[in-house]
């Protein structure tokens, strides 16, 4: 017998559903919030919220269709509590608790940082791993990068994690995308500096790789930040910012990526874990996968990323860790009482011995 879960999230600016027979994706759908906060150069937490509301039901119908199940061919619905936006972790966490008790299904609370790290482990229809995968050996390190979140996280065995490393201030996408508005060049960031890097020279601005000479495992991105802004400034005053746009984005792009990598090789050595799953919006940048190969290549260590379109935020992750979940039994006892929790850690618990 399959388990069949019904995953939301929510956590930010993307409306995701999917489905999931055990570990395998049946349904994946995301409606992207891009187009409304392009505007702004950021999530806009009222506008998310709003649009949330206007999307989940059609999505959560669609997801249905596609996997071509109806709810009550359900197992269990699962939900992203934290962390995350607030307004925008309410509507998913209120929609999956009316529908659990509506249909009477048991509830699965989800870490949305547990998704990322996970992400790679993702199967397909047919039960093919979307990416190939080494055998699960622990301890592995797990590094999640996204717009809101940098960590080196150690997976001791299965669903028991520890922060290795984190961020002080800003996230690594954060970065990218507070970068990419002061270029004027629209949300999200990334994506956009990665296309346009491909024509820069990475070596030709110097700017800092902070945090580098710590001897901790954690990051910070608000003084790169602001040596590009500074760095910016100046050049402005001597050229047209097209004259300089692809190397400013190849040269902040390479900073970006070496400040992950120094602490990553950092805590290679010091954990000495099998392998590193590397997951989150920022994964999906090909320069970071390449360098990230080759740095682990001379450990001898095995990097996997998530399949392209399980980087940015989705459900088919959530749904993923809801599978484990529900083969030990951990459930919402009180539905009416699962509340949103932005603040949530991962590794707060060990979720698995109950
Ligand atoms: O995981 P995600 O969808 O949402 C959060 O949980 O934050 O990550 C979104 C972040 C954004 O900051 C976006 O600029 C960044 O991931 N991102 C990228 C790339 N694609 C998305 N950063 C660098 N290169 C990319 N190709
Ligand atoms: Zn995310």
């Amino acid at each position: 017998m399959h388990t069949t879960i019904l995953a939301i999230d929510t956590s930010c600016d993307d409306t995701a559903v999917a489905v999931l027979k055990d570990d395998m994706v049946f349904a994946n759908i995301v409606s992207s919030q891009a187009d409304i906060h392009k505007e702004w150069g950021g999530v806009v937490p009222n506008l998310a919220r709003r649009a949330h509301q206007e999307k989940i039901m059609p999505c959560i119908d669609l997801a249905l269709q596609r996997a071509q199940l109806t709810m009550e061919e359900i197992s269990a619905v699962a939900v992203t509590y934290g962390p995350g936006l607030a307004p925008s972790l309410e509507v998913g966490v209120d929609t999956a608790k009316t529908l659990a008790l509506k249909h009477d299904k048991p509830l699965i609370g989800v870490n949305h940082m547990e998704g990322h790290i996970l992400s790679p482990l993702l199967k397909n229809s047919k039960g093919n791993p979307y990416t190939p995968i080494p055998e699960i050996e622990y301890p592995i390190l797990a590094m999640s990068i996204s717009g809101g979140h940098t960590e080196i996280v150690q997976v001791k065995k299965k669903g028991q994690y520890e922060i290795v490393g984190q961020t002080l201030d800003d996230a690594v996408g954060e970065a990218f995308d507070k970068v990419a508005r002061m270029l004027e060049l629209g949300y999200p960031g990334g994506p956009i500096i990665e296309e346009i890097a491909l024509k820069g020279d990475e070596n030709s601005i110097p700017l800092p790789r902070p945090m580098s000479q710590n001897t901790g495992y954690d990051f910070s991105y608000s003084g790169l930040k602001t040596a590009c802004l500074y760095k910016l400034r100046d050049l402005k005053k001597e050229k047209e910012l097209s004259s300089f746009l692809a190397d400013f984005c190849a040269s902040f792009q390479e900073a970006a990526i070496d400040s992950l990598l120094i602490k990553l090789k950092k805590a290679c050595k010091k954990i000495r874990p099998t392998m590193v799953l590397v997951a989150g919006g920022v994964s999906a940048n090909n320069r970071l996968r390449q360098k990230f190969r080759k740095a682990m290549g001379k450990f001898n260590l095995p990097v996997v990323f998530p399949h392209k379109k399980f980087c940015m935020d989705n459900a088919a992750m959530i749904g993923l860790v809801a599978y484990h979940k529900y083969s030990c039994g951990e459930f919402i006892k009180d539905k009416e009482k699962l509340d949103r929790n932005p603040s949530l850690v991962i590794g707060q618990k060990n979720i698995y011995e109950n």
